[in-house]
């Protein structure tokens, strides 16, 4: 159920340069003309460019140049978000998630923001988290053991790739969960849970996008406005909209019905790799023959061939 505020962004945005009157909008809306000029008012304070015209109404000039909650909230299609919440910045998403599933929210709720001051990657790693980027964690309560959690980060790392290619970008997956551009990270998937044994409670899946060039930004890293024009809440709402779709997959099949479309994405295939746990030991190391349909990584090496759980991944030289 979208909001009104981003209802009257979508009026506004389907109007084009014919624009609004306020009257139309307020009827639409089922709220009273005060109501539509304080949304206006709010909208504009978003970052929303918004001509008046006295006696005509209203149009739209500009969309936000950075993310903004209620933009993505117009521009997301699936109706599996309930609830899409955010601010400009806030500490984690993930740890917001959190506390969204403490107090009982709803499978379906996103955060977005558009800067974190405390982002958090995998291996207790730092993940800068600058202005200019798509920061967004999902909440998921999904039905099963947390044996069979295990494949859902990798399920999700799909859903990013599906939700990239939408807007006309082509990516790639490095084990387990690295979207790549050319080789280079463009997105990673940080998944945090609580869970008993045979029950997941839920999971915050969070997904950082860098979308603009930032002097914060690693070196290596890939960046969605070099492949397209979509602006950071374009992405934030395509990557929701894809993560939605792989999750619906993973809940109807598993893994297992998603695993030849993560393998053909899956840039480490045929490369000779070293796998290290989180002290940096070496777990395994081999030619990647792909992933299995528990999302394990399949190593191939002169004893036959080795599934691996989890770990960092390292091409050899
Ligand atoms: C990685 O190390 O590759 C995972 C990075 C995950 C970053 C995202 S940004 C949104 C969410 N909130 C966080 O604090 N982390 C995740």
């Amino acid at each position: 159920m979208k909001t009104r505020r981003s209802r009257v962004a979508a009026a506004l945005a389907s109007a084009g340069a014919a624009g609004i009157s306020g009257q139309t909008l307020a009827d639409a809306l089922g709220v009273s003309r005060v109501a539509v000029a304080k949304h206006i008012a709010a909208l504009r304070d978003a970052g929303y460019g918004i001509d008046a015209v006295r006696g005509e109404g209203y149009s739209l000039v500009s969309l936000p140049a950075n993310l903004v909650p209620v933009e993505v909230e117009r521009l997301v299609t699936d109706a599996f978000w309930v609830c899409i919440e955010g601010a400009e910045e806030t500490g984690s998403t993930n740890d917001d998630a959190r506390e969204h599933a403490r107090t009982g929210s709803a499978e379906g709720t996103a955060i977005v923001v558009g800067r974190q001051t405390a982002g958090k990657g995998r291996l207790g790693r730092e993940w800068t988290s600058p202005e200019g980027g798509a920061y967004l964690s999902a909440l998921l309560r999904p039905p099963c053991a947390l044996t069979e959690v295990a494949s859902l980060a990798p399920a999700c790392a799909l859903g990013v790739a599906y939700g990239l290619e939408s807007l006309g970008v082509t990516c790639a997956l490095k084990w387990p969960n690295d979207v790549q551009i050319d080789g280079k990270k463009v997105a990673g998937l940080l998944l945090e849970m609580s869970a008993e044994t045979d029950r997941v409670e839920w999971v915050a899946a969070g997904c950082g996008v860098n979308v603009r060039h930032s002097t914060s930004c690693p070196e290596n890293a890939a960046f969605v406005a070099d492949f397209s024009d979509a602006s950071p809440s374009a992405v934030a709402a395509a990557v929701l909209d894809g993560l939605a779709r792989a999750y619906r997959e993973f809940l109807a099949g598993g893994f297992a019905a998603m695993r030849d479309a993560y393998d053909a994405r899956h840039s480490l295939i045929g490369a000779e790799v070293t796998v290290r746990d989180m002290t940096g030991a070496i777990v395994a190391s081999g030619v990647v023959n792909g992933v299995d349909s528990s999302a394990r990584l399949v190593l191939r090496g002169p004893d036959g061939t080795t599934p691996v759980v989890a770990g960092e991944v390292t091409l050899r030289d």
